[in-house]
């Protein structure tokens, strides 16, 4: 096990910068999750950090050992990928030992990691069988049986899950945590799923544009974003955003001043963040009226859309008006043609720079 730490590293493809200049500590035994729409630079850095990848700029150290110009196979760290391609010819047991008896470890140490492994991943029962005879969840499990055989510094994986199904990304996912917990292993996993970072990580980096928003554990990264793509990736449903004033201590919105609290009293245009969670039916320190567009019943739970002035997308710089969504604890009945109550209280709300997009 060691500590990893990526110093300024930077990526470049000509003209296209795909990472912008990168720097993050991991600690020794930490579970970090890179998170981050499709094409934010997540891989590049993994490819960088696996040495698959040359970096533009910049160093990486693991453990006390500098690692930037070394060869994939002489930095001790395993690999798993969205396609964990197994040797279809070869049985579990032959597949999970592969990269042993090529580095020509001994018979018996490499039959006695292979059923430690095994025994931690719970494929006992399938070591004499090939790839073909397993389900999904099972051959991922082989996968990183062979990550986990070599004893590496660290794990790197990149969307393992993403090629299963729903309900098998639930479970491995906690699978994996709870092999992690067990083995302990400094982990690097990329995603793009919020939820999976959220649920897995000790701490998260997001990223956009190749450059990294904020690295924050799950909870502070929920409670306190950065700035709005951030406020607006993590969180589901996302948080609701909407153009507001802020002006002699108040924000009008919705129609009606509301009284901040205090320290947030920065006049002009900002961009106002509610989380759907933070909105409820009837009363609350500050309320409105809708008539919902569509109302979801989850069963406890109820989603009412709604429109209103001023409301706008995450990413959106033309503030047409956007759906809202409360999202209540209501096991009653709720019609969508009846007007509704809703509320919520101001010391809740998110205010963000309307140009910059930072939090304030
Ligand atoms: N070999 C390459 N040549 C040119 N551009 C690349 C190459 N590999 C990746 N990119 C670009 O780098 C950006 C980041 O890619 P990637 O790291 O794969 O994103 P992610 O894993 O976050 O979806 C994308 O815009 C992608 O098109
Ligand atoms: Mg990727």
């Amino acid at each position: 096990m060691a500590n990893i730490s990526i110093r300024d590293v930077s990526k470049s493809y000509g003209a296209l910068n795909v990472l912008r200049p990168f720097s993050l500590e991991i600690q020794d035994g930490e579970f970090v999750v890179l998170v981050g729409p499709s094409g934010c630079g997540k891989s590049t850095m993994l490819k960088i950090l696996a040495g698959l990848e040359p970096a533009t700029k910049g160093q990486i150290f693991i453990g006390e050992r500098e690692v930037t110009d070394l060869a994939p196979g002489d930095r001790d760290i395993a690999m798993v990928f969205q396609n964990y391609a197994l040797y279809p010819h070869l049985t579990v047991r032959q597949n999970i030992g592969f990269g042993l008896k090529m580095r020509g470890t001994d018979k018996t140490e490499i039959d006695r990691r292979v059923e430690e492994a095994a025994r931690i991943l719970e494929v006992m029962p399938y070591l004499e069988r090939r790839p073909k005879d397993l389900s999904g969840g099972q051959r991922q499990r082989v996968a990183l049986g062979r990550a986990i055989v070599r004893q590496p510094q660290a794990f790197l994986m990149d969307e393992p899950l993403s090629n299963l199904d729903a309900k098998l990304r639930v479970h491995m996912r906690a699978e994996i945590g709870a092999l992690h917990k067990r083995i302990g292993v400094t982990t690097v996993y990329v995603t793009h799923d919020q939820v999976e970072a959220m649920t897995m990580a000790d701490r998260v980096v997001i990223m956009q544009g190749g450059v990294i928003q904020q690295i924050a554990a799950p909870d502070d990264l929920f409670n306190n974003p950065a700035n709005l793509f951030v406020a607006g990736f993590i969180g589901s449903p996302g948080m609701n955003f909407l153009n507001g004033e802020v002006y002699d201590g108040t924000l009008s919105i919705f129609g009606q001043k509301v009284f901040l609290p205090r320290g947030r009293h920065l006049p002009g245009p900002v961009v106002v963040g509610l989380r759907p969670e933070h909105i409820v039916l009837g009363d609350a320190p500050v309320t409105f009226n809708v008539r919902p567009s569509l109302i979801e019943s989850l069963g406890s739970e109820k989603y009412i859309y709604f429109e209103a002035e001023g409301a706008r997308a995450a990413d959106s710089e033309d503030g047409k008006s956007k759906g809202l969504i409360a999202r209540v604890s209501h096991s009653g009945s709720l019609s969508n043609s009846d007007e509704l109550r809703l509320g919520f209280d101001p010391s809740q709300i998110y205010l963000f720079d309307s140009k910059t997009g930072e939090r304030l």
